[in-house]
């Protein structure tokens, strides 16, 4: 079972700390979120089960941190400026402003065919740098960065010839993005700041560039799945290509049925990521050297020739790129549907079970005291929770009675609850709860900490191997 809809988590999110409308106080904003306690902790793992897989279980990944406002020219010769837009419509009945390409010709809001004529909009956010600068002055003009590969491309040389890599070798990078979309909405599936998670895989010209981008496809359909996403949740969508962005070649997107509750299937699904060939665009069009046909510069502002000198072969060539950009918010928002799990209880009571993923759940073991008003039984359960923590997360909690605890642990996620009750006082012993059978166990507090690490590795979806490329590239 999985959530039957995105409402489902909004309020589960909100009643249980993961996520809050944001500004919420002074009446929200269109489509911006805060991360809750818990959320932050959810996004964490999944950004934490990323990095490790990608930046220190394979041996030809590096990691970054680039800025996020860039030299405005960075997005000049990435093309964004000129080509980084969406068709923007306003429905002259109703004033609703929407995408052109996303409606069948009719105002999504009051069904009317009264539409102006689309309008291009080019969807990075402004800024001005400086505290002098005028808001109109085009030399103080920055942008936020729509995508963090970017970032990326600039630093290619630098970390290139610093780590000493040669070709093929990755660039990951975490962080925030910005767009000013038009039509942001549905939760955290779509807003104007959101997180990505994004890789530029720097091969040969000649390399088989679009087997390339079926082999990264099986990687991340086999990581999202050991993050517990159900492989029948996931689908693929080769992008057609007049669809495709300005850099790309081939783009493979993997979708996630963020709307089980339509009735067609084909509205189901929307992109939890994609996988695109930029071919060599951007260390190209980046680079002081590349002439067009009359032989002028392409970029005579560049400094620097971004090209890469292949030793082996002695030939100099701008590597092409297989990108594999995934969103954070886009995958969390997919592993809290697809853990989203409903059970009855022996009084007949509907509980919720969000079964995650033991390596992601915010927390892994609950320390409860069976009677908070025993001195005893709470002083051993806090000592519990200290020891505990060095090894894993937990936390001690007392603010209801057995079952409520229970409750709220299973609705959160927590594989393990342990429950400190009089007889642990004697025998040293305590009662393990799995979330997701609510079987009981007693373990002896001393063998604690290994068994419950035993348990949450046993019951954690295979990783996948680190996958380095097996084509001959
Ligand atoms: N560098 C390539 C790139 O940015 P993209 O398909 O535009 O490609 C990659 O974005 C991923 O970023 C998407 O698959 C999605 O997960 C996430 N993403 C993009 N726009 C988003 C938005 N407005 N809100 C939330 N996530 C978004």
């Amino acid at each position: 079972m999985s959530a039957p809809n995105i409402d489902t988590i909004v309020s589960l999110a909100k009643r249980r700390g993961f996520v809050f409308p944001s500004s919420d106080i002074y009446g929200g904003l269109g489509s911006a979120w805060d991360y809750g306690p818990l959320g932050v902790e959810l996004s964490n793992n999944i950004k934490q089960s990323w990095w490790r897989w990608l930046v220190y279980d394979r041996d030809d990944i590096e990691g970054i941190d680039s800025s996020i406002i860039l030299n405005r020219l960075v997005w000049k010769y990435s093309g964004h400026e000129a080509t980084f837009h969406d068709p923007l419509v306003d429905c002259r009945e109703c004033k609703s402003r929407m995408r052109a390409d996303k409606i069948e010709g009719k105002c999504v809001n009051c069904g009317s065919t009264n539409l102006t004529e689309p309008r291009n909009f080019n969807m990075m956010f402004r800024t001005v740098l400086g505290a002098a600068a005028e808001e109109d002055d085009p030399s103080a003009l920055a942008y936020l960065r729509p995508e963090t590969a970017q970032g990326i491309f600039i630093n290619f040389l630098n970390v290139q010839t610093t780590m000493r890599r040669k070709i093929p070798f990755g660039i990951a990078q975490i962080g925030k993005s910005f767009r000013n979309e038009i039509t942001p909405g549905n939760f955290i599936l779509r807003t104007r700041e959101f997180e990505q998670m994004e890789m530029e895989y720097f091969v040969k010209p000649d390399a088989e560039h679009l087997k390339l981008v079926d082999e990264w496809v099986e990687l991340y359909l086999e990581w999202f799945k050991s993050l517990g996403i159900s492989g029948d949740n996931l689908l693929l969508h080769e992008v057609p290509g007049e669809e495709l962005a300005h850099y790309s070649k081939r783009t493979v997107d993997i979708m996630y049925r963020y709307f089980p509750e339509r009735p067609e299937a084909e509205r189901q699904w929307e992109e939890l990521m994609g996988i695109a060939y930029r071919t060599d665009f951007d260390l190209r069009s980046h680079s002081n050297k590349p002439a067009d046909e009359e032989g002028k510069r392409v970029n005579p502002d560049s400094t620097e020739d971004l090209s890469y000198f292949d030793e082996s072969t002695k030939q100099r060539f701008y590597p092409h790129v297989i990108e594999p950009a995934a969103g954070v918010n886009r995958t969390v928002l997919a592993v809290l549907m697809d853990a989203y799990s409903e059970k009855t209880n022996d009084k007949g009571e509907t509980r919720v079970i969000l079964k995650l993923s033991p390596q992601l759940a915010p927390i892994k073991a609950a320390i409860l005291p069976l009677a908070k008003n025993k001195p005893e039984i709470v002083g051993m359960a806090k000592a519990i929770k200290r020891s505990l923590q060095p090894v894993l997360r937990a936390v001690y909690d007392d603010t209801g009675g057995i079952g409520k605890l229970y409750a709220r642990q299973d609705e959160i996620g927590t594989p393990m609850c342990v429950t400190v009750d009089h007889q642990s006082l004697e025998d040293e012993g305590v009662t393990v709860r799995d979330r997701d059978t609510w079987e009981q166990e007693r373990v002896k507090v001393a063998e604690l900490a290994e068994y419950l690490q035993r348990r949450l590795k046993a019951t954690s979806p295979v990783q996948p191997a680190a996958g380095t490329s097996s084509l001959e590239i």
